[in-house]
């Protein structure tokens, strides 16, 4: 029986049109399904990182801010992340960590909110940073933190609402939210839909601009495979853009930042969710990084991401015994993000005999083993073989 499974493994990776890509990654015969933590390393980006610092920053020296692009890299780079989520170029600049861009987005977002509005919706199931930040923001501006499942946002809108902090992807479950029907009830309750995309950007299609969504940020280090700790990005819809008061304004979102003024003027565009000097190395690094997308299209991603955890929902029911995990990640397509999470009495030993023997997801305590499937290098093959190995370290 395992056999028909590697067998169509085989022939699955066979068919597969982006099973090239995977060349372009450095990565070895480990079975790496934690791409939706930290992404593979591109194999040309150390060259590049070397170029940077040997002949940008050791030779060029300062005048690499304007010759080497250094000073407008945040908004190249925002511009090249763009097409990945659904923008059109100037609403994206990239430049801090989530949790920072978190608050500016709840911040700007309540301010841009109509007047009189006191409440910010934050989704009850988030990555912690978010309702962390959410409430801190919360404090600040005296708005009334109400945390609620995105499930029921539609019933907690009203007229009191002003904005609503989502997940796109639910980091645990890999339960995909809708987005396009959220970010609607949001605009009919007259509030202002603010998204998480950690999860979900270089995954499979987000459609900021199709949607309508307000505001958005994401971090760069899982699917767009930017490198630990490489900077996340902010995303400010056009006609947002003149009103976006950030509560961040430091100087290089200035209109004129070598003017040196005393007074506070904010750029045009998406300059204006800058803060301060960008972090050139990991910046630069992440743009070389996005070099492996050229050419290949998220529809594409999408349709292998979904075919890839299809088949390890099977190739699990297959190999692992009855009972011992049940999975907490939605069978519905149009619910699934490009992870599946098991749920497991005891997942840390299991996850810890699942690396020992090549395959590397990881825990979310106390009971999830999580698997993310990042399309540009996982294969069919090695689905197979983490179900199969998972399968082993669970048999009694
Ligand atoms: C959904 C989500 N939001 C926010 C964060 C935090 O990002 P950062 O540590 O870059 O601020 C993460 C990190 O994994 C995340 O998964």
């Amino acid at each position: 029986m395992s056999e028909t499974f590697a067998a169509r493994a085989a022939a699955l990776d066979a068919a597969d049109q982006l099973a090239d890509l995977r060349k372009l990654f450095t990565l070895d015969d480990t079975v790496y399904l934690d791409g939706n933590s930290l992404g593979a390393l591109p194999a040309h980006v150390p060259a590049r990182v070397q170029e940077v610092l040997t002949r940008e920053w050791g030779e060029l020296r300062i005048r690499s801010w304007d010759e080497s692009g250094w000073w407008t890299a945040p908004e190249r780079i925002g511009d090249r992340i763009a097409p990945l989520v659904g923008a059109a170029a100037g609403q994206i600049v990239v430049g801090d960590s989530t949790s920072v861009n978190v608050f500016k987005a709840v911040v700007a977002a309540s301010r841009l909110a109509p007047e009189g509005r006191d409440e910010i919706l934050v989704d009850a199931t988030t990555f912690p940073t978010d309702g962390y930040i959410a409430a801190s923001a919360a404090r600040m501006t005296g708005h009334r933190l109400v945390p609620v499942a995105p499930a029921e946002v539609p019933d907690a809108l009203g007229p009191r609402t002003a904005a609503v902090l989502l997940n796109h992807v639910d980091y645990r479950t890999g339960r995909l939210h809708d987005l396009p029907g959220l970010t609607a009830a949001v605009h009919a309750a007259g509030g202002l839909a603010v998204w998480d995309l950690c999860h979900s950007a270089g995954a499979l299609p987000v459609g900021l601009d199709a949607h309508g969504v307000d505001l958005a940020v994401g971090c760069t280090y899982k699917y767009l495979n930017g490198g630990p700790g490489s900077p996340a990005y902010l995303y400010v819809a056009e006609r947002h853009q003149a009103a976006f008061d950030s509560p961040l304004p430091g100087w290089t979102s200035h209109a004129d930042p070598f003017g040196m003024t005393p007074g506070y003027a904010p750029a045009d565009g998406a300059v204006r969710g800058r803060v301060g000097t960008p972090d050139i190395l990991s910046m630069l690094a992440l743009e070389a990084s996005l070099d492996v997308w050229n050419g290949v299209s998220i529809e594409a991603v999408r349709a292998k991401s979904l075919a890839l955890t299809d088949f390890f929902l099977e190739c699990v029911a297959e190999h692992v015994p009855e009972g011992r995990v049940t999975s907490v990640t939605p069978a519905a397509h149009a619910e699934r993000g490009s992870q599946v999470a098991l749920r497991c009495e005891d997942a840390e030993p299991v996850m810890s005999a699942l690396i020992a023997r090549g395959v590397v997801g990881d825990l979310r305590r106390p009971d999830v083993l999580r698997f993310g499937f990042t399309p540009l290098y996982v294969g069919f093959a090695d689905v197979e073989r983490a179900a199969r190995v998972l399968g082993e370290v669970l048999k009694p």
